[in-house]
């Protein structure tokens, strides 16, 4: 099933913070944004999940217009396209089999979940989940006690639990050591491969993009400016996509010395807006 973008737009105010993206998505691909710091990233990835609307251009999933679903079919849109965020969105003080069986939340009554009724069934998938992301021992930990790595592999799990069509994923090793990011990769690209989920994941680091994604989407200014294979990343593309500023403006500051290093978004964005509002008040 192809995921079709065309003509996205975003604004805030003046500012354009998506500009015009088209890009279509077969089923099962591995995409990397990148981009530098405020290109537009996190907006286009929420605007694909709902979490923002677009001020115009149009989404498509097999053919439905996903800007146009309200109600029940925008909650299984938004289940079928599950978020992963740098800050994990775990709730700290639950344990991490419930965090995981909250991944079941759209699927169900909402009280019942806030009830923390969950059934056998439910309780074996969230295991199985866990197993298969090598943390099933931390079960009955508070979320909040594990390490960052072990925290993303329980929001992976949890996304797993809304069977997705798509992972779209927000930085999601930004606050991981290298060991930590690179299970928290592998553990997206097993996903990617093995059951031919789409992963949408804005990275920004370079090197990860061309490791473990077979397209890469350079974004600038809000608009893509690159779309193709990593080998098609020629030094070239990556100076449009990380800009050294004709007008002299420089590299942001957000940069290390290299093009390649881009510090991920500050605070700003990684606010309240980014959680599930059910998770929010828990
Ligand atoms: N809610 C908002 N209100 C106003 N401006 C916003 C809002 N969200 C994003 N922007 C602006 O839109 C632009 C794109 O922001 P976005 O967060 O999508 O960038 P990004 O590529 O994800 O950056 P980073 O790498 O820092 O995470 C920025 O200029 C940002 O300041
Ligand atoms: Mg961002």
């Amino acid at each position: 099933m192809m995921f079709e973008l065309k003509n996205v737009t975003r604004r805030f105010g003046k500012k354009l913070a998506v500009d015009s993206v088209t890009l279509d998505i077969p089923q099962g691909q591995m995409v990397g944004i990148i981009g530098r710091s405020g290109a537009g990233k996190s907006t286009l990835l929420r605007m694909i999940n709902r979490l923002q609307e677009p001020s115009s251009g149009t989404i498509h999933f097999g053919g439905v217009e996903v800007s146009g679903l309200h109600g029940k079919a925008l909650r299984n849109w938004q289940r079928d396209c599950a978020m992963i965020f740098q800050q994990f969105n775990l709730v700290p003080r639950l344990d991490v089999l419930t965090n995981v069986m909250l991944g079941r939340l759209n699927h169900r009554s909402t009280m019942l979940s806030l009830l923390n009724v969950f059934g056998r069934e439910e309780r074996i998938q969230a295991i199985a989940a866990l197993e298969r992301l090598g943390i099933e021992q931390t079960a009955l930990q508070a979320a909040g006690t594990l390490s960052g790595g072990q925290q993303q592999r329980v929001a992976i799990a949890r996304a797993l639990m809304q069977n997705p069509k798509m992972v779209l994923a927000d930085e999601p090793i930004a606050s991981l050591d290298p060991l930590n990011a690179k299970i928290v990769m592998d553990a997206l690209r097993d996903i990617n491969e093995r059951e031919g989920i789409t992963v949408i994941t804005n990275l920004h680091t370079l090197d990860t993009a061309r490791n473990y994604c077979e397209r890469i989407v350079g974004m600038a200014g809000g608009r893509v400016v690159f779309d193709g294979k990593p080998s098609e990343l020629t030094t070239e593309a990556v100076k449009e996509i990380y800009g050294t500023d004709k007008d002299g403006a420089g590299i942001d500051e957000t940069m290390t010395s290299t093009a390649i290093n881009i510090a991920p978004g500050g605070a700003e964005n990684q606010s309240a807006g980014d959680q599930p509002l059910a998770l929010a008040g828990l």
